[in-house]
């Protein structure tokens, strides 16, 4: 049988992704952040899943403003790397797997979680730069990846609350697949920032920090949080981190921190990262 054994969280800074690409890793600027991750890379690659059900939004790259859907399961054997308007990402194609995705979408669906099933998906930074952390510069990525897009763009993003709910519907999806996988569910995006307007380059490490501290012991708390409190807390761009709260319902309601890592800032966000294993 599949099994979820571990989810991990982690901001997806898209200058993050173009460190990478232009060889800026060891800037003074860029050296903290990913010596950040030195560890989780090192950890990954003795724990590598067969699956990543990753979970990011989509930033109008597959999906226009003409079309938004609140939760999209990529369904599809592959993945293109989206043109975010520098040409796509110089890294593998994402290699999906179809079969479990599709026992998810059924699973989930019949669990009255109405996902949208993307048969056809480009994926953007909100994917590939936490793949790029965890795993460096592969010529391929080391297991499959189903891609969850989920709509923290425009107004009304899904719940802390649905997000948690959605998590634990896709755990028992995953252990009702019937071939032995081991799975990891990330949840990408956050922490506090806001890129617009007269608070753009807020940052909140008091929200941060207690948001970090409470998702491993305590996710209850954190799915009760409302829209307002994301906004007027951790900034216009801070709803990312109801994804986190999927990773975390698809995992035990015990779990253990394996690592964390909090630094501020890159390119105006607070970077977070956490570790969890089940
Ligand atoms: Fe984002």
């Amino acid at each position: 049988m599949a099994e979820i054994f571990a989810g991990l969280a982690t901001s997806h800074v898209p200058a993050i992704g173009a460190a990478i690409d232009l060889g800026k890793t060891q800037e003074p600027y860029w050296k903290p952040v990913f010596q950040g991750y030195e560890f989780s890379k090192r950890w990954i690659a003795e724990h590598t899943p067969d699956v990543i059900i990753l979970v990011y939004n989509d930033h109008a790259s597959a999906f226009s403003l003409e079309l938004i859907p609140t939760f999209a399961l990529g369904c599809a054997e592959e993945f293109a790397l989206a043109d975010e308007g520098w040409g796509p990402r110089p890294v593998p194609v994402v290699r999906g797997h179809a079969e479990l995705a599709a026992h998810i979408a059924q699973s989930v669906i019949l669990d009255e979680f109405d996902l949208t099933i993307a048969n056809k998906m480009d994926v953007d930074h909100g994917l590939t730069v936490p793949l790029s952390l965890m795993f460096g510069q592969p010529d391929a990525w080391p297991c499959r990846v189903i891609p969850l897009a989920v709509n923290v763009v425009q107004y009304p993003p899904p719940t802390g609350n649905r997000c948690f709910n959605l998590g634990h519907a896709i755990r028992k999806a995953v252990e009702s697949f019937d071939q032995d996988l081991r799975v990891m569910v990330w949840g990408t995006g956050g922490m506090s920032h806001q890129l617009q307007g007269p608070r753009a380059g807020l940052i909140n490490k008091v929200f941060d920090t207690n948001f970090l501290d409470k998702i491993g012991p305590d996710p209850q708390s954190l799915a009760r949080i409302p829209h307002l409190e994301y906004l007027r807390e951790s900034g216009s761009e801070g709803i990312e981190m109801v994804m986190w709260l999927i990773m975390r319902g698809a995992l035990n309601p015990k779990v253990r921190e394996i690592y964390r890592f909090y630094h501020v800032p890159a390119s105006n966000t607070a970077v977070g990262h956490i570790i969890l294993e089940n």
